[in-house]
């Protein structure tokens, strides 16, 4: 029996919902096929952008989408992508497989994909290849309202009003595909380029500076330290993989225990990252100003077996579930930090939350996890005492239960429950102090038998949420028996 505690009275901030971030790359077939098949295409779309798609990520409640890339975002140029489609210049995607790029998905394509699925854009600019002046004229061409070259050009584009755009970054991994530039040179470049990142009208730019990758102390030090005081948002950046190697990253499919352990094991480790990346930014920002910005998050396996290697596409099966998560739950853990994430990506590209062939699509693990946990967006962090047994494997532990609790506008409670053990269940014994009373529970899990069990063009269905059907709640006193490998979300209400 795993004892723990709700306090319910007490809360440690707003779960920010842009947590809940998606991130979608010019990569393999996320935006072309996955998102964008063009407005002759015969899978039902709306302006090119596929309806199918388009309505499992609006039911996702998705608050932001960050777009072009990743690596892209440092090689694109976004007057390519304006303008009447079949007069935009093709380009080679020489990141990402070598392919025609022909640019018609663009600045007006991305922003009508917001719309449609209800999210706020987050734009990355070019700071690899681009100049300040290109940087300059994209954000007057988004959010210009009045007289201006750029917004008249966007005026000749059809496109009168200006548009919302709150989050911008400067650069994409500056110190690796975005430049390869030390911290000092960047923290430089970022505070020049940053400068001609205007605010126009009421539209006021959260701007995102380039961060680590995962365990660089010293970039984040640098950076806080020489523009700090220019930047709203610091990114990072950390993906697991199962071996921890890049040359054979493991299979997403094929694996074992062993496997199972050490994905979870190193998932674990974003506690630590953030834990340690915070308090460097502490330093120099302690009323915590600054947001950590997680904008590329998730699994990188070694891509499917016949598939383009440049096209990261990954299947995804409970592990990745569990994944999802435990990520999740540390972000709550650290909301007074982390101002938004964004894993790594939304469609046929690594830990996706859609897979897509022809005019087919399935919703992976991932997605529901990203479903069940969206009752947490923008509520109140409630802290759980919780005494987690330990999951043994060979000669290490890792915790087996990850938890963690929210509020929302209505006072219920929200429990997120993740069992990382790959063959005991839990039973949870859950005391709720406080002064409010709870006297209904429901909830729901997403578990298989198999641990490497998941979805298929040939069976869709085969991982979902179903009804958690062992909840009671007694006397104040909340049990529900978790299966083994397992994610689920409890609520309560009065
Ligand atoms: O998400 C895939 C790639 O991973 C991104 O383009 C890049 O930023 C990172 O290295």
């Amino acid at each position: 029996m795993v004892q723990a505690k709700i306090l319910t009275d007490r809360t440690k901030g707003k779960i920010n919902r842009a947590i809940y971030g998606h991130f979608a790359e010019h990569l393999g077939r996320c935006i072309y096929e996955g998102i964008w098949v063009g407005k002759d295409s015969p899978i039902p779309n709306t302006d090119g952008i596929r309806d199918d798609v388009a309505a499992a990520l609006k039911n996702l409640n998705i608050p932001v989408l960050r777009w072009p890339g990743g690596c892209f975002a440092d090689e694109y140029h976004w007057q390519d992508g304006i303008g009447p489609a079949e007069q935009r210049p093709r380009m080679i995607n020489t990141h990402w497989g070598g392919t025609v790029e022909n640019n018609h998905f663009g600045t007006h394509e991305f922003f009508r994909l917001c719309e449609l699925i209800g999210a706020e854009p987050y734009v990355n600019g070019n700071v690899g290849s681009g100049t300040v002046y290109e940087m300059q004229q994209w954000v007057e061409y988004m959010t210009f309202d009045g007289e201006s070259p750029m917004a008249n050009l966007r005026k000749a584009n059809g496109r009168e009003q200006p548009w919302k755009m709150r989050y911008f970054g400067v650069g994409n991994e500056s110190w690796g595909c975005g430049g390869n530039m030390r911290p000092e040179y960047y923290a430089d470049e970022y505070r020049r380029y940053a400068t001609y990142v205007r605010n126009y009208g009421d539209n006021k730019v959260y701007k995102i500076a380039c961060g680590a990758s995962d365990f660089d102390y010293n970039w984040t030090e640098v950076l806080m330290r020489e523009a700090g005081r220019f930047m709203d948002g610091l990114s990072l950046h950390y993906y697991t993989l199962p071996t921890g190697v890049w040359k054979d990253k493991g299979s997403a499919t094929e694996f074992g225990e062993a496997e199972w352990f050490t994905t979870l094991k190193r998932t674990l480790r974003m506690d630590e990252l953030l834990t340690q990346h915070s308090a460097i930014m502490d330093k120099y920002d302690p009323d915590q100003r600054v947001g950590i910005i997680v904008d590329e998050w998730g699994t990188w396996y070694n891509v499917e077996p016949g598939s383009n290697p440049g096209f990261l596409y990954q299947q995804n099966t409970m592990r990745d579930a569990l994944v999802a998560g435990i990520n999740l739950n540390l972000f709550h853990h650290h909301c007074e930090r982390v101002h938004m994430a964004n894993i790594a990506q939304t469609v046929n590209v690594l830990q996706a939350m859609i897979l897509t062939e022809g005019g087919k699509m399935i919703l992976t693990p991932s997605y529901h996890v990203f479903e069940m946990f969206k009752v947490h967006q923008d509520a109140e962090h409630i802290p759980v005492e919780i005494e987690s047994p330990l999951y043994t494997f060979g000669e290490e532990s890792i915790p087996q239960l990850s938890v963690s609790c929210s509020k929302d506008a209505a006072g219920k409670l929200n429990l997120s429950v993740c069992n990382l053990h790959h063959a005991e269940g839990a039973t949870l014994r859950v005391e709720l102090s406080g002064t409010a009373a709870y006297s209904a529970a429901e909830g729901r899990i997403l578990a298989h038998a198999e641990l490497n069990a998941y979805n298929t063009f040939a069976e869709p269905g085969k991982v979902q949420p179903e009804a958690l059907r062992s909840i009671r709640l007694e006397n104040g006193v909340l049990t529900a028996e978790l299966p083994a490998a397992s994610v689920a979300v409890i609520t309560l209400s009065a």
